[in-house]
């Protein structure tokens, strides 16, 4: 008897257990989260979750099969009295073919069922199909301790080389983009949760995968392969255009950086990039919460389109002018590029369009000027072990510190990097 009452334990935790699992299912709490991939906004990621699906309701007839034998075997047989204990094992047989035929080819059944939308998938998934090949759009994206660079083999421009953008993935809606996958160091992995993924990014090896965004639309990407200190925060963003506005946002990236004179500031108005002039709702931009302000957060893809426009309005060009001598003169050149401006180093994201990115320190901070500020601050405090920390600012050997900034050196490179639209 105290047998059957310390054996029920685990029965009743694994019960309560599948009780929760039950009751988050049914009201949703886990699939609707921005890195959900069961939230899918594109063929791909669809596919996957097919797949997904399928081998979820494959293994779960399985499971109700399997256990409902089992409990039947179990209180049909099981020993009531003491006489039932103590009773003779009855005659032991060897075996039934039927059984164990049926059970084989129940078997064999169940993996041919999941083999058959895997395998078709598996092709599906590796390459844009044949016949939507011609109207694809191709990207390289590049993975960094612990950043991502995104290329732009398509959009030349004259005397530089191709388009070059970080961390924010911006790709045409409804269409088929190949993107191909690098990295400078470590193995990092592509992953979109709701577009698609995932894929690695492996030293000496020219990995791609494809994806398409149904509609318009702000995604999450998510670096998906241990690569060091910050690769839990490692993230990127995706953001779907319609074709036009896809159009008027390679034409203001192809453009060298803003300059912001008062006698420029008037003039700005000229750009690609008033397309998106219509959207600006307010002159204060987002809020300056420690991730993401909940305005922000409410509607991202809003809040990517309204950072598009330069606001003359609330900028100090005698600041912007500081700061972009502070950039100068406080080495930060060495390592970002900023076209048309002084900066040309390649170990950092390119800078020349920041201002117009809706997330800093590669997705982990909102682009407002606070959240800048702390980050240009103190970068090891958000990402441990990067480079603008390590080797940036301090000696990776010693600890000196090898860049100083005051508060108010902060605060022009700050103004300065947001004006860049
Ligand atoms: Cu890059 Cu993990």
């Amino acid at each position: 008897m105290r047998h059957a009452s310390v054996s029920r334990k685990p029965a009743r935790f694994l019960c309560a257990f599948l009780l929760l699992v039950w009751l988050a299912l049914l009201t949703g709490c886990w699939l609707d989260g921005p890195q959900s991939t069961f939230d899918v906004k594109g063929p791909v990621a669809r596919a996957q979750l097919n797949v997904f699906m399928v081998t979820v309701y494959v293994t779960a007839f399985i499971f109700v099969v399997v256990g409902s034998v089992l409990a039947f075997a179990t209180l049909k047989f099981k020993a009531r009295t003491t006489a039932d204990d103590q009773a003779e094992p009855p005659p032991q047989s060897h075996g039934n073919f039927l059984v164990e035929i049926g059970l084989v080819s129940a078997s064999v059944l169940c993996l041919v069922i999941i083999a058959i939308p895997t395998l078709r998938n598996i092709w599906f998934t590796y390459d844009v199909p044949e016949e939507q090949r011609t109207g694809a759009y191709e990207i390289t994206a590049t993975g960094y301790q612990w950043w991502f660079r995104f290329e732009y083999p398509g959009e030349q421009i004259n005397g530089v080389g191709p388009l070059v953008t970080g961390n924010e993935l911006v790709i045409p809606a409804g269409r088929p983009v190949r993107i191909n996958l690098r990295t400078v160091d470590v193995i990092h992995s592509f992953w979109v949760p709701k577009l698609a993924g995932k894929v690695d990014m492996i030293p000496n090896r020219a990995n791609h995968l494809w994806l398409r965004a149904d509609e318009p639309g702000y995604f999450h990407g998510q670096c998906a392969e241990f690569c060091g200190d910050s690769h839990a925060i490692m993230r990127f963003r995706v953001i779907a255009l319609p074709a036009t506005e896809f159009a008027a946002w390679l034409a203001n990236q192809e453009q060298p950086a803003r300059v912001v004179s008062p006698a420029a500031a008037s003039a700005s108005g000229d750009r690609p990039h008033a397309v998106f002039a219509s959207l600006k709702t307010s002159g204060g931009g987002a809020g300056d919460a420690l991730s993401g302000s909940p305005e922000f957060d409410a509607n991202p893809y809003a809040a990517w389109r309204e950072r598009q426009v330069a606001d003359p309005a609330h900028e100090n060009p005698a600041l912007i002018a500081e700061g972009r001598r502070l950039f100068q003169e406080k080495t930060c050149i060495a390592c970002h590029t900023i076209r048309g401006h002084e900066g040309v180093g390649v170990t950092g994201p390119d800078l020349t369009h920041v201002g117009a990115r809706t997330t800093i320190a590669a997705g982990v901070l909102e682009n407002t000027p606070a959240r800048m500020h702390d980050w240009i601050a103190d970068p090891n405090h958000f990402k441990p072990g990067n480079k603008m920390y390590n080797g940036g600012y301090t000696d990776p050997e010693s600890g000196q510190r090898l860049v100083n900034l005051n508060d108010t050196e902060v605060n022009a490179l700050v103004a300065y990097l947001q004006s860049l639209k």
